[in-house]
């Protein structure tokens, strides 16, 4: 695929080493999450900007052949791409890549699940930030929770493992909601993620965040479950488990106690733009260098060029009021 081989892995200039790739498929969502999307957002990308999917296995081939092994197809709303269990195919395909995940609201997860899993893809990420119809209606703009129940149970009978509920729990997220949530992922096998708001666009600025670490360890000490160093180990989440190995629940505290440290990732928006922080503006116009017709050498020069500036951490904290975009647009 690519026209010169990849000698050296992706390090950036903190000695970082980058091996996983985010790729939005598309900016368009069926749902407008409160922290994620505003109600009457117009700003999407035109669909003349986002990159085919031959665009995209391109790009994501010369990121593989540059030594990264992990990629996750994310959004807005990736299943609502046609053709997304196709280039989840293309992508498993490639040599080199160790896992394919896919980020999902769920929401039409029930027709897709047994193509997805058939196209290589792995692990599962689904959004559930509540049990209640009536709270998740106010919370996503739709009153829709049984089709994201009856996506998680075929994700369950496809054989995803393991299979992650992301909740994002702000300042004022009833505790009693979150108990709720884990008794669920613990009778159904899943594990419960808690996920602290960042601060991007004007609608992921309206969350407060509370302390996450806090919350999880009194959650975890109710329900019996003790940390779980090895896969805290494994990336942005500290984890707890029952005790039988696999964790249950974990919590993602990019604001009361960042991991910017041991950030391994970057991520590549529809059009092509490839995002190095979520929290910074620092970013590669891949999509328009491939359509101007840059060579694959000159897409790996200007991949290794971007990561080689990779910002050191993100400002949230200081500078709430500085990422613009939201994180739809951006793949989370
Ligand atoms: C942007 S969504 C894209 C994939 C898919 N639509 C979904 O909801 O899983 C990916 C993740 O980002 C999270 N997210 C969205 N806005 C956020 C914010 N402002 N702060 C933290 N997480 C956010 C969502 O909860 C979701 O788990
Ligand atoms: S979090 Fe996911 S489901 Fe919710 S609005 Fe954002 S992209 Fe859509």
């Amino acid at each position: 695929m690519m026209d010169e081989p990849a000698a050296v892995a992706l390090t950036d200039g903190f000695g970082r080493r980058i091996d996983y790739l985010r790729v939005s498929v598309t900016d368009r969502c069926d749902l407008r999450c409160s922290y994620c999307l505003p109600k009457d957002f117009k700003g999407f990308e035109t669909p003349a900007n986002w990159m085919t999917h031959d665009e995209m296995a391109r790009l994501v081939g010369l990121f593989v052949g540059l030594g990264v092994a992990k990629v996750r197809l994310t959004g807005g709303e990736p299943l609502l791409r046609k053709g997304v269990a196709g280039l989840a195919a293309t992508i498993a395909a490639m040599p080199g890549l160790r896992d394919l995940s896919v980020s999902t609201n769920a929401t039409q997860l029930a027709r897709h699940a047994q193509s997805l899993r058939a196209a290589g893809v792995n692990r599962l990420n689904i959004s559930l930030d509540t049990l209640d119809a009536a709270a998740f209606s106010q919370i996503t703009g739709r009153d829709c929770l049984d089709a994201v129940l009856a996506g998680l149970a075929a994700a369950r009978q496809a054989g995803f493992t393991p299979i992650k509920l992301n909740s994002v729990v702000h300042a004022a997220t009833p505790e009693t909601e979150v108990r709720r949530l884990l008794a669920y992922a613990l009778e159904q096998g899943f594990v419960l993620r808690l996920i602290e708001p960042m601060p991007m666009g004007e609608c992921g600025r309206g969350f407060t965040h509370t302390d996450l670490n806090a919350m999880g360890a009194r959650l975890a000490a109710a329900a019996g479950l003790v940390p779980s160093l090895a896969e805290s180990r494994n990336g942005p989440a500290r984890y707890w488990t029952s005790g039988r190995g696999a964790p249950v629940l974990g919590v993602i505290t990019p604001m009361s106690r960042h991991f910017c440290a041991s950030c391994n990732r970057v991520r590549l928006g529809v059009d092509g733009t490839l995002y190095l922080c979520l929290g910074q503006e620092d970013q590669v116009p891949l999509g328009r260098l491939l359509r101007a017709g840059a060579s694959d050498s000159d897409l790996v020069q200007a991949i290794r060029a971007g990561i080689a500036a990779k910002p050191e951490r993100h400002e949230f904290n200081a500078r709430p009021e500085r990422i613009v975009r939201f994180m739809a647009q951006t793949g989370g």
